[in-house]
């Protein structure tokens, strides 16, 4: 529900109950009334029917009211006896009721409002009636230096008390007549614009000013005042204010007076405005005081705004500016810049290379001594027995060079700098600053070998490829792992890329491999210049001569020692066999290999004797004290005639039999091509001569040998006859009947040569000729071809009588029995 409704509801019932209590009668009467009285003033609203009764008049407080008003009993008129002033009351409440005697309340209580209505019978009245004001020179026009103050009793708000200020006259009228000007309803005295352009030419003495106050505001009627206003000219103290310089960190009590203002007109109120904020204030009578110590670091320069005001808050003139300078004091150290990260200089860097530029920060005046950095190289001094220092410092500047001394790459110096104030003044204050300087590695170093001379290496002819033949160091004298990367090359003597090298850019060596098959007859020794250099570009001086190596790989020949074409070698030697006979032949078992020399170990008995270069064995005398069945077994040393330490022994073992009998000479041996089988006593001689004479025959013997196959060497036997030529029989008891080849080689005078002799072997007959094959007799046997067929048959029957015999001879010493092919050729022959 609305609350205006439940308004209205209450407002009702007071409404209703004033239906009953009539509303109240508003009566104006006007102030001094000049006319008779009683005055009549209202006619009571009573009821119309004519009622005997008293009017009761009371006053607001209840009480009965004795006057000035009454009521007419005949009429029923509200009258007022008297006149009524408005200053006295302004207004009366009264309540009428009609009672009878007895108090019974006929009609009201009525209320009643009287109100005096005003008349301009008040003056108004100055405060003062001399007022007095001091007008400092410089005071803007319109500004109010003085404030009148003027009262009018009759009602506010009337004409009869709206007050209007005026100015009567101004004496002296010099330099104007209306140097002022009077606010008229304000009444607040200002210098009118001439006036204050003209104040400063005012005459000495103050002006005098008559002014007004009237009512009845603008209306030319009213009542009015007057007063005097005597204004003393003053001169302008408000003046510019020099600026003030105030030590900061000062030690005094606080707050501290450090000026003045003042501004010697009347009225005023000073207020500071600080237009760099600071710890400033200003009292009621201009004094400035600092409330605090400053800091010039924190602000060195502070700029105050003083003003001076009227009552009412208008500046009388421009607001005065004060400088405040704060003076400087050595209370900052210089500070050193931040220490950066080390300061890289690359090695070998001429003298006077900058390094860095040291600027430390003096938080002081700038431009004042305080401020005034200089430095002084603290470390590293200079050693003792260097020339000239590690680095130069310029005092004033900070910049730090190199000096003359040398550095080595790597090295870290820290650089101790003393960066002092007051230009190094004692009493100073001083910071010391650190810079780390490296000194940076360049590649100015060749890696050299740590040997320049490798080898001589031997490396045996059959080395396998894949050898380690050589390892060779380098070293790198430079820091930085980058330039210490080297790469390796066989620069000359690598004869068919026969070698070839490995490396790792940074393992500090190489190693030389043999890659292809040696031979010591394409080269003896190999002479291989190997080279090393830096992987990253060389700074600096050339390679020197560490930088190649010579690595000497010799060749061995590699000679096995001799091999025989037997492990052993035995013969069977009758005990009685003459010396000079030949025994048997001791052979390499490559014909084609470089020459033997053979030698006897052990032959204590003295019976033997061996060519040194054929390894023909003999006896070298008779073999006396030799026993039948017995053997002797003689180590033979067989060594290698190109290098004698490669040698090897076998033994030759000898086995003794009885003594054969000697027998006849040989009838001289048929030089017959054909040789029986099975074996006679024949043989075939060979002369060692060739065709072609010779010019050097018969100066040496001639000696032979069989070939070197097998077959050749089992089948048949060759001895030697004298110096010029030898004797071949069958070795073998049996050998197949068929034409042979049997190659014999001849060594004559250091020349060899090989003879194909032809033999055919046969059966024979008695008489040692071929048996022809049968088939070959085709028709009539011939004469010779009849006697030879009865000669043959009556062989055949002698032949089988000589079997029977010697099979019966042979049966009896079968005991002594040997196989024929172990006898001794010569014996046999
Ligand atoms: C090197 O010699 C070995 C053994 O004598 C042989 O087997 C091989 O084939 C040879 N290699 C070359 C490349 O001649
Ligand atoms: C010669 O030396 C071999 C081997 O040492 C030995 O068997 C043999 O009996 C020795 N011969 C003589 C005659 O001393
Ligand atoms: C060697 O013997 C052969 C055959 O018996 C003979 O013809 C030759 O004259 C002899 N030579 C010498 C130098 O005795």
């Amino acid at each position: 529900m609305d609350p205006s409704w439940l308004w209205l509801l209450f407002l009702s019932v007071p409404q209703v109950l004033l239906e009953a209590q009539p509303a109240e009668l508003h009566v104006e009467v006007p102030e001094n009334y000049g006319g008779n009285f009683p005055l009549y003033l209202a006619k009571l609203p009573l009821p119309r029917e004519k009622t005997e009764g008293q009017f009761m008049l009371l006053a607001d407080s209840g009480m009965v009211t004795e006057g000035p008003f009454a009521v007419d009993s005949e009429s029923g008129f509200l009258l007022v006896t008297r006149a009524l002033d408005r200053e006295e009351q302004t207004e009366y409440r009264l309540q009428v009721t009609l009672e009878t005697e007895d108090g019974h309340v006929l009609w009201g209580p009525q209320p009643v409002l009287v109100h005096v209505k005003d008349e301009n019978d008040q003056v108004p009245h100055f405060s003062q009636t001399t007022y007095r004001a001091q007008l400092s020179q410089g005071t803007r026009p319109g500004v109010p230096f003085l404030f009148l103050e003027a009262f009018d009793g009759d009602e506010p708000g009337t004409a009869n008390s709206d007050l209007r200020f005026h100015i009567l006259s101004q004496t002296p009228t010099q330099p104007s007549p209306n140097m002022f000007q009077l606010e008229p309803q304000l009444g607040t005295l200002a210098l009118s614009p001439i006036g204050s352009s003209s104040l400063d030419l005012a005459l000495e003495w103050p002006y005098q000013l008559l002014v007004q106050v009237k009512d009845m505001g603008d209306q030319a009627s009213g009542h009015q005042a007057t007063a005097t206003i005597d204004v003393s000219v003053v001169e302008n103290t408000w003046v510019p204010l020099a600026p003030i310089h105030l030590a900061e960190n000062l030690k005094v009590p606080y707050p501290h007076l450090i000026s003045q203002v003042h501004w010697s007109g009347s009225n005023v109120h000073y207020y500071l405005e600080s237009l760099t904020p600071g710890p400033f204030d200003i009292n009621t009578e201009g004094k400035v005081y600092v409330t605090k110590e400053l800091d010039r670091e924190a602000q060195a320069e502070y700029l105050l705004q003083f003003g001076a005001q009227n009552t009412h808050g208008k500046d009388y003139a421009e607001p005065l500016k004060l400088q405040v300078v704060v003076i400087d004091e050595n209370d900052n150290a210089p500070v050193c810049p931040p220490r950066g990260p080390p300061i890289s200089i690359p090695e070998l860097s001429p003298p006077g290379t900058e390094v860095t530029r040291l600027s430390a920060v003096d938080a002081d005046a700038p431009g004042s001594p305080n401020s005034l950095v200089v430095y002084q190289l603290l470390s590293p001094e200079s050693e003792e027995g260097v020339e000239g220092r590690a680095f130069e410092l310029d005092p004033t500047s900070g910049v730090v060079t190199l000096g003359a001394a040398p550095f080595q790459a790597g090295q870290s110096i820290l650089l101790s700098v003393l960066a002092a104030d007051l230009a190094g003044e004692e009493g100073g204050l001083s910071s010391t600053c650190e810079v780390t300087v490296l000194i940076k590695d360049i590649n100015d170093h060749a890696p050299e070998f740590t040997t320049s001379q490798i080898g001589p290496i031997s490396l045996p002819e059959d080395a396998e490829p894949g050898t380690l033949v050589a390892t060779l160091r380098a070293t790198d004298a430079d820091i930085e792992p980058n330039f210490r990367l080297m790469d390796f090359a066989i620069e000359a003597g690598n004869v068919e890329r026969t070698f070839d090298l490995e490396w790792k850019p940074d393992s500090g060596h190489a190693q030389l491999w043999l890659r292809k098959n040696l031979s010591y007859e394409a080269a003896t020794s190999y002479k291989l210049v190997v080279v090393v250099q830096s992987v990253m570009d060389l700074v600096g001086p050339d390679p020197g001569p560490g930088s190649s190596a010579t690595v000497t790989v010799l060749v061995e020949k590699v000679v096995s020692p001799p091999k025989l074409d037997q492990e052993s070698y035995e013969a069977s030697v009758g005990v009685s066999t003459p010396a000079g006979s030949l025994l048997l032949t001791i052979h390499p078992s490559d014909p084609n290999s470089s020459p033997l020399r053979f030698s006897l170990v052990n032959d204590s008995e003295g019976w033997l004797c061996i060519k040194e270069s054929s390894g023909e064995v003999y006896t070298a005398r008779s073999l006396q004290g030799a026993q039948p069945g017995a053997t002797y077994t003689v180590l033979v040393e067989v060594q290698n005639a190109d290098e004698p330490g490669l040698s090897s022994s076998v033994t030759l073992v000898l086995r003794f039999l009885k003594a054969w009998p000697t027998p006849a000479l040989p009838p001289a041996p048929v030089p017959v091509r054909h040789l029986c089988t099975p074996r006679q006593n024949h043989g075939v001689v060979i002369s060692g001569a060739r065709g072609v004479p010779d010019p050097a025959s018969g100066q040496g013997p001639y000696s032979f040998a069989l070939g070197s196959n097998p077959t050749v060497q089992r089948d048949w036997r060759l001895q030697a006859l004298n110096g010029s030529h030898a004797y071949l029989t069958l070795a073998l008891h049996w050998v197949e009947p068929q034409e042979h080849v049997v190659p014999i080689v001849v060594t004559h005078n250091d020349q060899m040569w090989k003879l194909l002799v032809r033999v055919v072997v046969c059966r024979c007959t008695v008489e040692g000729q071929c048996l022809r094959k049968v088939g070959r007799m085709k028709g009539m046997p011939t004469k010779l071809s009849a006697v030879g067929t009865l000669v043959g048959t009556l062989a055949v029957i002698g032949f089988l009588l000589i079997l029977i015999f010697t099979h019966l001879a042979l049966s009896r010493k079968k005991d002594l029995d040997q196989p024929a092919d172990s006898v001794p050729m010569k014996s046999v022959v």
